[in-house]
C-alpha cells in the first residue's frame, strides 16, 4: 500500500511514523512536513531522525511553514522544545530533500497509477490544502486520505470543540472537507480509546530495543508533560492502524463543515467518513507487534 505520511512530529506522530516505516503492508514513498506541534524546520529534523531511528532511507520534503493565512502556534508543552519530547534520537541519515512538500506530491502523484498511493494526515491539513490549490489534477489522484482531526461529539483539546490539528489550520480543513476527496477522519472521539498507560509502556520495553523502546521513551515523556494523568491518548498511531486494519473500528458516515474561525466541526454540507470508535485491546497489540518489527 504505497503512501505519503503528512506530519509534524510531534510524540504520537513519531510513533505512527515507526510503525508505519516498519510494517510490511506500508510502502512509505515520502514523509512531508507542515508546522503544527512545533516548527518546520524541527518538524523536518524530526521526520529525519525517526526515519534513522527505524533504519529506513525515506525522502522527508518539508511543506508549509505557517497556516493559511495566520502564524504558527506551536505545543511546546506537551512536545517539547525538540519536538520529540527529549527523547534521543539518531541525526538523519541523510538532509531533507531541496524539493518541498507539495511538489513531492504532485510528483509522486503523477507518475502513479491514478488512485493507488494513499496520503496519511498526521497534522494540520495545510500541505494538502496548497496541493489542492496548486496542482489539483494530481490531488484528484489521491487513492484514499486517512486524517487524524476534529471532535464530533467529545470535546476538543484546544478549545470546547476544538482540536488541534484542524483548528491550528482551519482555512484549510475547510478547502479539504469541501475537495470531495476520499476522506476518511479520526476524531478524538476514536483516538481518546487507544490509550497508552503504564503497562503499555512496560509490554514496549519487552519488545527490545529499537522502535518499540523509542515508543515507550517518547509515552514516558508524554506523561511527563501532563501531571496525574494515568494514561495518555495515542492519537497519530491510529491513522497507519486503521489503514492496516480498518475492521478494528467503528465508522459512521457524516455530514460536515468546518467552524472557520474556531476550527470546531460543524453539520455542514460534506459528507466525510469518520471513526467514532475502535477496539482498543487489539489495535494495541497490532501497534506493539508493528513497533517489535
Ligand atoms: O489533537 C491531536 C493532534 O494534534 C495530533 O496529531 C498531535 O500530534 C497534534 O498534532
Ligand atoms: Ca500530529
Amino acid at each position: 500500500m504505497p503512501v505519503i505520511i503528512d506530519t509534524d512530529p510531534g510524540i504520537d506522530d513519531a510513533i505512527a511514523i515507526l510503525y508505519a516505516l516498519r510494517n510490511p503492508a506500508l510502502d512509505v514513498l515520502a514523509l512531508t512536513t507542515v508546522a503544527g506541534n512545533i516548527g518546520l524546520d524541527v518538524t523536518t529534523r524530526n521526520a529525519g531522525r525517526i526515519a534513522a531511528l527505524a533504519g529506513v532511507r525515506v525522502p522527508v520534503h518539508p511543506g508549509a511553514a505557517a497556516p493559511l493565512g495566520r502564524a504558527a502556534r506551536p505545543e511546546t508543552g506537551i512536545h517539547g522544545n525538540d519536538g520529540l519530547g527529549g527523547v534521543a534520537f539518531p541525526e538523519p541519515l541523510q538532509p531533507a530533500s531541496e524539493e518541498g512538500a507539495i511538489a513531492a506530491m504532485a510528483r509522486l502523484l503523477a507518475t502513479a497509477p491514478a488512485g493507488s498511493v494513499d496520503l496519511h494526515c498526521l497534522g494540520p491539513l495545510t500541505n494538502l490544502a496548497l496541493l489542492l490549490r496548486s496542482a489539483p489534477q494530481a490531488a484528484r489522484r489521491i487513492g484514499r486520505v486517512i486524517a487524524m482531526g476534529g471532535a464530533v461529539e467529545v470535546a476538543g483539546n484546544v478549545g470546547p470543540k476544538a482540536e488541534f490539528n484542524i483548528a491550528h489550520d482551519p482555512e484549510a480543513a475547510v478547502e479539504v472537507l469541501a475537495a470531495g476527496l476520499d476522506l476518511t477522519l479520526i476524531p478524538l472521539d476514536a483516538t481518546r480509546q487507544l490509550r497508552a498507560d503504564a503497562a503499555c509502556i512496560a509490554a514496549l520495553r519487552r519488545g527490545g530495543a529499537g522502535p518499540a523502546t523509542a515508543a515507550a521513551d517518547l509515552i514516558e515523556a508524554y506523561f511527563a508533560a501532563t501531571s496525574g494523568a494515568e494514561s495518555r491518548p495515542l492519537h497519530d498511531p491510529c491513522v497507519p492502524l486503521l489503514a492496516c486494519h480498518e475492521a478494528l473500528f467503528r465508522i459512521e458516515t457524516y455530514a460536515l463543515g468546518v467552524d472557520p474561525a474556531t476550527g470546531a466541526l460543524l453539520p455542514g454540507p460534506d459528507r466525510v467518513r469518520v471513526a467514532m470508535g475502535l477496539e482498543a485491546g487489539a489495535l494495541h497489540d497490532h501497534l506493539r507487534a508493528g513497533l517489535e518489527g
